[in-house]
């Protein structure tokens, strides 16, 4: 049977969601098959939803192929016993409706509350609110239109009636247009909505609450070409502030020398090299914030001298005489700020052995009121991890899973444990 659903896996981003997808008009609908599909592999089942503009540009058997079930492109479908879909596709168990590309007529539509077309139909005939037993239907609109129509005053003023009415906007980005221009206007790519999407629905445990993070390794200068570091890729701090993020906080990302993208969303970056420098950028920003999550795999020691010009080599087989200092706790000196400015500080213990012991170490000599311990050696540079919580009250093991789950897990344990909102934070 056509309608059944591609039986998702309990443990994928979306699984459980029923996303209503709706294409119209534009040339990015040719992103929006690869949109399916990525929403079908996160565990969501798809509902298509064509208007006639959209046929043109790509074909429901396309879409239909992709998710399994047949597309409606018109609300006269005789397919329909009550010849009501649109008011039976957001009431089977829809928990968003995103229309990806939305096109400026379609976003003025949906602003004017007109209805001539299946798609804009539906988004009006949407239950708003919870009343009647009903549980409201979120609209997520990705615009996808030539630069001047989006700046264009009457596009600007639609985009923000329809904000105003409970529409969450997500793009446009900026770059390389069909039409041959640069600018504002491009659709965001599949995996981009995809995200956005995963983001949306997750529960928004930090809403307004400020959020810092440091995250990868820190490089540590011996002359102009040379220094010390480790293995750390940043990968975990990296998910914690997206994780962070998409509970809706906002956050500062202190990042050492490392190649990973910045997370989308409410996320500052400051990148740094040395443990110095990493210093010098957490403090300031850390009596503004209200919980500080210290990732990163701090150099224990730097050489005490670093040289000002490459040490060369003479040929003797002498070798440098390194000396080192060590490096100042970044963790431990915040845990230290006076109460009134001190975050809630979560530290992190990457050991190889003795993993419980050493937290609960480190837990005492840093004062800090949650220790997160792994193995670092095991989880260097890889997308899962196993992660044990050490706090007064005891010890407590996640489900080993990949970082970004277990990010979100540990969002939500800090969140359970984070005091009320300091008087005089901000937001
Ligand atoms: N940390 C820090 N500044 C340092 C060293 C560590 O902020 N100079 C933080 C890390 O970000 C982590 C926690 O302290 O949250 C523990 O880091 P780890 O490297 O496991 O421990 P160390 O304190 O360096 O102790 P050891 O090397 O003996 O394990």
């Amino acid at each position: 049977m056509l309608e059944a659903p591609l039986t998702p896996s309990p443990s994928l981003p979306l699984s459980g969601k029923h996303i209503v997808l709706g294409l119209s008009g534009g040339v990015a609908c040719y992103k929006s098959a690869e949109l399916a599909r990525e929403l079908v592999k996160a565990g969501a089942t798809v509902q298509v939803v064509m208007t006639d503009a959209a046929c043109r540009f790509i074909t429901p058997a396309t879409m239909q192929a992709l998710t399994n079930r047949r597309v409606f492109t018109n609300q006269w479908d005789e397919r329909e016993p009550n010849h009501m879909p649109h008011i039976n596709l957001t009431r089977e168990g829809a928990h968003a409706v995103v229309v990806a590309p939305a096109s400026a007529d379609f976003i003025a539509q949906v602003a004017q509350g007109r209805a001539d077309e299946l798609l804009a139909l539906m988004c009006l005939a949407r239950p708003l609110s919870g009343a009647a037993g009903g549980k409201p239907v979120p609209l997520l609109l990705a615009p996808a239109m030539n630069r001047e129509m989006w700046a264009h005053p009457a596009t600007q003023r639609n985009v923000a009636q329809v904000r105003a009415d409970g529409a969450t906007v997500l793009g446009p980005a900026a770059g390389d247009q069909a039409c041959g221009e640069i600018g504002d206007g491009r659709m965001l790519e599949a995996a981009e909505l995809r995200d956005e999407l995963i983001a949306f629905f997750q529960p928004k445990l930090l809403a307004g609450r400020d959020v810092l993070v440091t995250a990868g390794p820190t490089f540590e200068a011996i002359d102009p070409v040379r220094g010390i570091t480790n293995h750390s890729s940043g990968k975990m701090g990296f998910a914690i502030a997206r994780a962070a993020a998409e509970a809706g906080a906002r956050v500062t990302l202190v990042a050492g020398p490392v190649h990973l993208p910045t997370p989308r969303g409410a996320v500052r970056r400051i990148d740094v090299r040395s443990a110095e420098q990493m210093l010098a950028a957490v403090l300031p920003e850390a009596k503004r914030h209200e919980i500080f999550v210290a990732t990163a795999a701090v150099a224990d020691w730097r050489p005490a001298n670093a040289a000002e010009q490459k040490l060369k080599k003479d040929g003797s087989g002498r070798v440098p005489a390194l000396s080192f200092v060590e490096n100042p706790d970044i963790l431990a000196t915040v845990a230290k700020l006076p109460p009134a400015e001190r975050p809630f500080c979560v530290g992190f213990a990457a050991e190889s052995h003795d993993i419980v012991r050493h937290a609960r170490e480190k837990l005492a000599r840093k004062g800090v009121p949650l220790i997160v311990a792994n193995n670092g050696p095991a989880t260097f540079g890889r997308d899962d991890n196993a992660l044990v919580l050490v706090d007064a009250q005891g010890e407590r093991e996640l489900p080993p899973g990949d970082k970004l789950a277990l990010a979100r897990a540990l969002v939500a344990e800090i969140a359970a444990r984070v005091p009320p909102r300091r008087s005089g934070a901000k937001g």
